[in-house]
């Protein structure tokens, strides 16, 4: 029995990796065919979504082809039939070794990383842990400094920032916002918004995808960073409950307390939010205002809200329905779905409408 072979792929050919053999893809990057078998490197510059700029040089490997030899950045190398991949060699750990010790020398102490106490994933610290490089290796340079910015969604702490410019990549060219930029070169090099360097001033929308992708500490959210403790937190797969678009995200809950959300990156949305699922006030679970039970108000139309049982508020609002519709016609009826409800609630809700009321006249806020 043959198998047909993928859009892009060559059917026999292969890339061997490590000793192990993964079908040469026509137009695949190197990185790719590490993934495919889950061999993993460190991309501190890469995101796919905005695919490689290939500066950080993490992803270093060593390919042959034909006998010859050379070290190639994984992520931008495009795979060759044949190619002999290694990624692991004493001399690439050293290599990574070494250049994240250049990148500690001009960060604070990873003790005091923000992201990896509130949320463990400091995709930095965690290579730093896995190839045991050095904090005090190299004298210290200056770091790039914390913005002084009051907004109040994203933590700005460029003492972290190791110049790897994921935050302006996906801001320009997944959420074409462009609201940073690259100020200055080199170890002076700034991430900068037009102006005063404030986001509320900047076309931000505050998207939360720059904190995201962010490597290291630079970014975090600042509604929960410091209020959660990484070794606590857990992560619910599901669905934003804000509109209907249905981003995929997961809820950070500690203690049984929500906290917070954070994209889910396996999700059709591809990890993007809008302000309300990335930042949103997930406080209104916890409120005091929250309609826990029915309410019917009592003593006419300036009465005061009393508490009720589910018979007595369906009773009276069957009651009110059909004199409504005996005196008016169900035309004089109108429902409203909700965005915030599941599609079965929304459609039970039409059912009931048409067939129950015998009126059309039901929508829903997502429409508009
Ligand atoms: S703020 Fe984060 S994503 Fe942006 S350049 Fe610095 S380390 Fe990279
Ligand atoms: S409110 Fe925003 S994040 Fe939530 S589902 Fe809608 S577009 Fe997605
Ligand atoms: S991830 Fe390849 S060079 Fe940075």
């Amino acid at each position: 029995m043959t198998t047909a072979a993928k859009p892009g792929t060559t059917s026999h050919a292969l890339v061997v990796v490590n000793g192990a053999g993964v079908r040469y893809r026509e137009g695949g990057r190197v990185l790719g065919a590490l993934k495919e078998i889950g061999v993993k490197v460190p991309t501190l510059c890469y995101d796919e979504r905005v695919g490689p700029v290939g500066t950080c040089r993490m992803c270093l490997v060593e390919v042959e082809v034909d006998g010859r030899k050379q070290t190639v950045a994984s992520c931008t190398a495009f795979q060759q039939p044949g190619m002999k991949v290694a990624t692991h060699t004493p001399e690439l750990r050293e290599y990574r070794q070494t250049l994240l010790e250049l990148l500690l020398s001009e960060t604070p102490s990873p003790n005091e990383c923000p992201k990896c106490q509130s949320f463990a994933t400091c995709e930095f610290h965690s290579a730093v842990n896995e190839y045991r490089a050095r904090w005090d290796r190299f004298p210290r340079l200056r770091t790039r400094q914390k913005a002084a910015d009051p907004n109040p969604f994203i933590q700005r702490d460029y003492d972290f920032c190791i110049a790897c410019y994921r935050c302006t990549n996906i801001c320009n060219d997944w959420e074409m916002a462009s609201a940073i930029t690259v100020q200055g070169r080199g170890q002076d090099s700034r991430i900068h918004t037009f102006f005063n360097n404030m986001l509320l001033e900047s076309p931000c929308t505050f998207c939360g995808q720059c904190v995201n992708t962010c490597p290291t500490g630079a970014l975090t959210d600042r509604k929960i960073v410091g209020k959660t403790d990484a070794k606590k937190v857990t992560r619910t797969k599901t669905i934003c409950p804000y509109c209907g678009v249905g981003c995929g995200i997961h809820l950070l809950t500690q203690d049984g307390k929500l906290m917070g959300s954070e994209p889910d990156f396996s999700a059709p949305s591809r990890g993007s939010l809008c302000v309300k699922g990335q930042f949103g006030s997930w406080e209104f679970v916890r409120s005091e205002d929250r309609l826990k039970y029915p309410l019917i108000r009592r003593g006419g139309k300036n009465g005061t809200l009393e508490r009720a049982s589910w018979d007595e508020a369906l009773d009276l609002v069957a009651s009110r329905f059909k004199e409504i519709i005996a005196r008016d016609g169900p035309d004089a009826i109108t429902c409203w779905c909700s965005a915030r409800c599941t599609n079965e609630s929304n459609y039970l809700l039409q059912k009931f409408t048409r067939i129950a009321l015998g009126t059309n006249n039901v929508d829903n806020c997502s429409r508009t």
